[in-house]
């Protein structure tokens, strides 16, 4: 497990392990022939979202988005906001390509790369209402913690991102990690929880893969929903 070094010196976040991955035949093409169409490639600039959707009222952030459940269904249910997807995971960054194809969404793009340094170089401040973190990895074993990627620094990466009202909405399945969620996320500079402790289940948010697995082995879902101060 290793870490790598930034340019700044000091440890750099590694939130997940990119392993040989399996793809069917659909998400390979779909991956192959319709990334240069419906992806933002990494740059170490800021992008302007108002041309990516020229037409959106609002810019959702879905970070992590693996199959893409989510990400593909909120964005047909809500065609006045522009959705951007990043996921490093290859087989859901298909997936999703092709139901932006088949669905003609265009109002989610993916950006393919890690959300570490998407946030840092190429997400201009002040310019996002809502930032979707949806089961991310909880590296359960105690010596992996250091990889969780909702920690202090993540959170401050994120927060100047969001206009003033907008939002930062997590949730996990793991007990333990919403505990660390919930106290970074009430530490951190420029948040505000919209709840006392916990949130309610957004009644909009659709079911994720991950979220069937832990409800599965019965583990109890926590919700996280802050928002910016002004
Ligand atoms: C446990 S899965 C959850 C996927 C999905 N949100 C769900 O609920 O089913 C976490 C996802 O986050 C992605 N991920 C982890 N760290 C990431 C990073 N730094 N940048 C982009 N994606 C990341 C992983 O590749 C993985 O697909």
């Amino acid at each position: 497990m290793k870490q790598t070094d930034n340019t700044e010196g000091h440890r750099k976040l590694r939130s997940y392990v990119l392993r040989a991955a399996r793809m069917s035949n659909l998400q390979r093409r779909s991956y192959n022939d319709l990334l240069p169409r419906y992806s933002v490639p990494y740059r170490e600039s800021g992008i302007s979202l108002k041309e990516i959707f020229p037409a959106a009222s609002k810019y959702i952030l879905e970070i992590g988005f693996g199959m893409g459940e989510a990400t593909v269904r909120l964005a047909g249910e809500n065609p006045d906001f522009g959705y951007l997807g990043i996921e490093v995971h290859k087989p859901g960054v298909g997936k999703v390509l092709s139901e932006i194809e088949r669905l003609s969404l265009d109002n989610l793009r993916i950006i393919n790369h890690d959300a570490v340094e998407v946030l840092e170089s190429m997400i201009p401040d002040k310019s996002i209402d809502g930032v979707h973190i949806f089961f991310p990895d909880p590296w359960p074993k105690k010596k992996h913690h250091k990889r969780r990627l909702i920690q202090g620094p993540f959170v401050d990466l994120i927060v100047p991102r969001l206009i003033p009202g907008g939002y930062l909405y997590i949730c996990t399945d793991w007990e333990e990690y919403a505990e660390q969620i919930l106290s970074v996320c009430s530490q951190a500079e420029g948040l505000q929880n919209a709840y006392e402790g916990f949130a309610e289940p957004q009644p909009w948010r659709p079911r994720t893969k991950f979220e069937s697995r832990g409800l599965d082995k019965s583990h109890r879902i926590r919700e996280v929903y802050f928002t910016k101060t002004t």
